[in-house]
């Protein structure tokens, strides 16, 4: 697709049901991001995110998918503490339906990127704002505005495509930065508040959906506000019951 030019839509799903609406309307990847922590299990970071936790939600969003890629992220503390754990914790994700993992950072997971591709597993890489580390970084915000940080990410970049990995996510960084290494890279680069030069867009559902209030970044785009549908239908349910109205 990058060959030819034509961009990669990829979003998040973390159940069955979203995962069948998303294959069948046509989604070339769908990630089962750690975002599953903030938008479904109402934590503050992804941090508290567990394998456990993934593994569930990947098992549910495997059964709803006939077509789409499935990428399942890998969590904090999944594969930082050594290579054997995150060989073991990305081929755990492969047996449960998973075509790839994601892994978030750059030179400091080299070593242990290359060993889990030669285990057979295709990897994603993410770089930018890394959301497992939010507390580094002190919030969520751009990184690369300034040139040690601009010069981190495309070294990196650069160094994760020489290690194998099939793609890459830019999260929250200056456009021109995702532009250079769209055009430079071989491998795919998609965006997530990158600008418009990626070779494809990953969003989270929940919030193109309009179904997580709590934090909203500037980027994202509201396609619907399926949560002001439910809550809707919800309080005309519970009218009904109230008035004797349902059932007839
Ligand atoms: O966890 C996630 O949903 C992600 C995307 C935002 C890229 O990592």
């Amino acid at each position: 697709m990058k060959r030819k030019g034509e961009k990669v839509a990829l979003l998040t799903a973390y159940d069955y049901p979203f995962a069948r609406i998303e294959d069948e309307a046509g989604m070339d990847v769908i990630l089962v991001g750690d975002s599953l922590g903030m938008v479904v299990l109402g934590y503050e970071t992804t941090i508290p995110v567990s394998m456990d936790e993934m593994l569930i939600h990947l098992k549910a969003v495997a059964r709803g998918v006939k077509r789409s890629m499935v990428i399942a992220d890998m969590p904090f503390l999944s594969f930082q503490i050594n290579t054997d754990e995150a060989i073991k914790n990305a081929g755990a994700f492969m047996k449960a339906g998973a075509d790839g993992v994601k892994i978030e950072g750059g030179r400091e997971f080299i070593g242990t990127i290359k060993r889990i591709i030669d285990a057979g597993i295709p990897v994603m890489g993410h770089l930018g704002l890394t959301p497992q580390s939010v507390k580094k970084f002190g919030k969520y915000r751009v990184v690369g505005k300034t040139e040690k940080e601009k010069k981190k990410i495309i070294e990196d970049a650069y160094l994760l495509q020489e290690a194998g990995i099939f793609s890459l996510i830019l999260e929250s960084v200056p456009s021109n930065i995702a532009k250079q290494l769209s055009g430079d890279l071989a491998i795919p680069v998609y965006g997530i508040g990158a600008g418009p030069y990626c070779d494809g867009q990953i969003l989270v559902s929940y919030d193109i959906l309009g179904l997580y209030e709590k934090f909203q970044p500037k980027f994202v785009k509201r396609y619907a506000d399926i949560g002001k549908i439910a809550k809707d239908a919800i309080t005309s349910y519970i009218k009904e019951v109230k008035e004797g109205k349902f059932p007839q």
